[in-house]
């Protein structure tokens, strides 16, 4: 029995990079999962890691660049599942690089739509039967990403996410639901690209823990996977 059987996770973004380790690491110990990726084709790689563990999984697919997608994406969860228990909010997008002075309206706005705006839209759809039924996590993916303003509308989506977890996390106090943000690292995926600090697997074990908190657990709080598993290997 691992310590998540019989729970029900739900990793934005899973089809490669940080949200395949994610959801790797939560069938390791027995989670059934719902994995995401814009097209369902995409998640090949990650079903094929995910067939040596005995869990469900599950396929949705879609973009999160608007509204529309984003809830599309939502009806295909909730068409087969009443209730999630744990949600990785962990797809996102980053900016173009360019000089602070060039940025445009319309280069905020997509940063914000695709990093900010899921992430409270899927909480939306999936906190309040979290919240019922006594038991949740939500761990939303953010950066430690600092002095770099040819990068300012992904900063400026992460610091939204940051702030809207702590205000969830407020609202859902005392309710069994965990709402916490997670720095990976700077790691090695397309997003992160070839230079980054890190392998992706380093952000094992620490993206696991935050899923593994009891309900009297920390909440509304900021975590880095690499401190954590630093602290770990002690
Ligand atoms: N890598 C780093 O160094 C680093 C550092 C700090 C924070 N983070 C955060 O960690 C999380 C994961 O990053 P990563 O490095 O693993 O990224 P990644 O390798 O680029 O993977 C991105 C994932 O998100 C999905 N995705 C991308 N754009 C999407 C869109 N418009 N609509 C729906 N899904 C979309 C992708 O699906 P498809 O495969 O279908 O395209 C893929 O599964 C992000 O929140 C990122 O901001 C990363």
């Amino acid at each position: 029995m691992g310590k998540l059987s019989g729970k029900l996770a739900f990793v934005t973004g899973s089809s490669r990079g940080i949200g395949q380790q994610i959801s790797l690491a939560l069938a390791g110990e027995g989670c059934n999962l719902i994995i995401h990726g814009r097209k369902k084709e995409n998640a090949t790689a990650t079903l094929a890691l995910l067939k040596q563990y005995s869990v469900e999984v599950d396929v949705v697919e879609g973009e999160l660049d608007t509204d529309a997608a984003i809830q599309q994406v939502i009806s295909q969860v909730k068409e087969k599942h009443d209730q999630i228990d744990i949600l990785y909010n962990n797809a996102a997008i980053q900016s173009k690089s360019k000089d602070i002075w060039d940025f445009k309206t319309e280069d905020f706005q997509r940063l914000i739509q695709v990093n900010f705006y899921s992430v409270v839209q899927f909480c939306q759809a999936f906190a309040p039967a979290m919240k019922q039924n006594g038991y949740g996590r939500i761990i939303n993916l953010t950066s430690g990403i600092k002095d770099q303003p040819n990068l300012t509308p992904y900063g400026v989506s992460k610091s939204m996410v940051d702030k809207f977890t702590e205000d969830l996390a407020f609202e859902l106090k005392d309710t069994g639901v965990l709402v916490n943000c997670m720095d990976p690292g700077w790691l090695r995926t397309d997003l992160g690209g070839p230079n980054a600090f890190d392998e992706v697997e380093t952000v094992q074990p620490g993206a696991l823990q935050l899923a593994l908190f009891d309900n009297d657990g920390p909440t509304g709080q900021w975590f880095s996977a690499q401190e954590i598993r630093k602290s770990m290997e002690k």
